[in-house]
């Protein structure tokens, strides 16, 4: 089954990096039948389009303004993005929900900006440890996905990759069970037939991202109720994460 294999690089690696990363992972990933895109620090971008042209890879990043131009110093609009050849965009990572405070309402706007320009989002979801121990690892999923997707038609939906990700599980070396990945898809998919219809509940792409590595991807990754991975922290090592992007599930 083909699926969307995804690297999130966060704040790791230089330019000068991303080049040797490139040319890597496109000779690697030649006979892949996954969708693999990467997603490295904004600085990277050019570096990473030039290598990766007529690659299998495709190009995101790891953030995007809500704004569409102006007086906004330091940040990076949607048609920059677009411009460059980037496709994707990861939007509502819990790191900028946590670390930079980004809210629910932020998210929606980044995404409705995103869209409005032609990038396709990559939407993170996922509840923290707290959440989890106290059984409501399913209401905050729930509304973190009505609070994104508030005004988002959908037809819209095909420009759209849910990414579950338990905080819990980032970066940590501890991932969710299989069933616990199973049981949040369900709820999502179910929630998006709610919110739109069953046939966008099923279709909708669904990705889990949390400490998977080169030992534990296969298993996660299989799951039938998934169509792929985002990868943060293995996705650093381009053999590795090679190996993860062309398997077959
Ligand atoms: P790790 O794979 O390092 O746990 O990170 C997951 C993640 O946050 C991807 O966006």
């Amino acid at each position: 089954m083909k699926k969307i294999i995804i690297s999130n690089f966060k704040m790791n690696t230089t330019p000068s990096e991303m080049k040797t990363y490139s040319m890597a992972l496109a000779t690697k990933t030649s006979e892949s039948k996954n969708q693999i895109i990467v997603c490295p620090p904004f600085t990277h971008l050019c570096v990473a389009k030039q290598f990766l042209d007529g690659s299998k890879v495709s190009l995101g990043a790891q953030n995007v303004s809500s704004e569409e131009k102006g007086a906004f110093t330091g940040e990076v609009s949607a048609s920059m993005l677009k411009d460059l050849g980037v496709e994707y965009v990861i939007v509502g990572h819990s790191e900028r929900r946590t670390k930079f405070k980004e809210t629910d309402r932020l998210v929606n706007k980044k995404i409705k900006t995103a869209l409005a320009n032609g990038l396709k989002v990559i939407l993170c979801i996922g509840e923290d440890l707290a959440s989890r121990q106290a059984k409501q690892a399913c209401a905050v999923v729930k509304k973190e996905l009505d609070d994104a997707l508030k005004g988002i038609y959908e037809n819209e939906l095909e420009g759209v990759i849910i990414a579950y990700e338990p905080i819990w599980a980032i970066g940590t070396g501890k991932t969710a069970t299989l069933k616990d990945i199973q049981k949040m898809v369900e709820l999502i998919r179910k929630e998006i037939a709610y919110l739109y219809s069953d046939k966008a509940g099923q279709q909708i792409n669904v990705v889990y991202g949390g400490s998977i590595d080169i030992q534990n991807y296969k298993k996660i990754i299989s799951l039938a109720c998934l169509n792929g991975a985002l990868i943060g922290g293995a996705s650093l090592n381009v053999d590795n994460f090679a190996v993860i992007a062309r398997e077959n599930y």
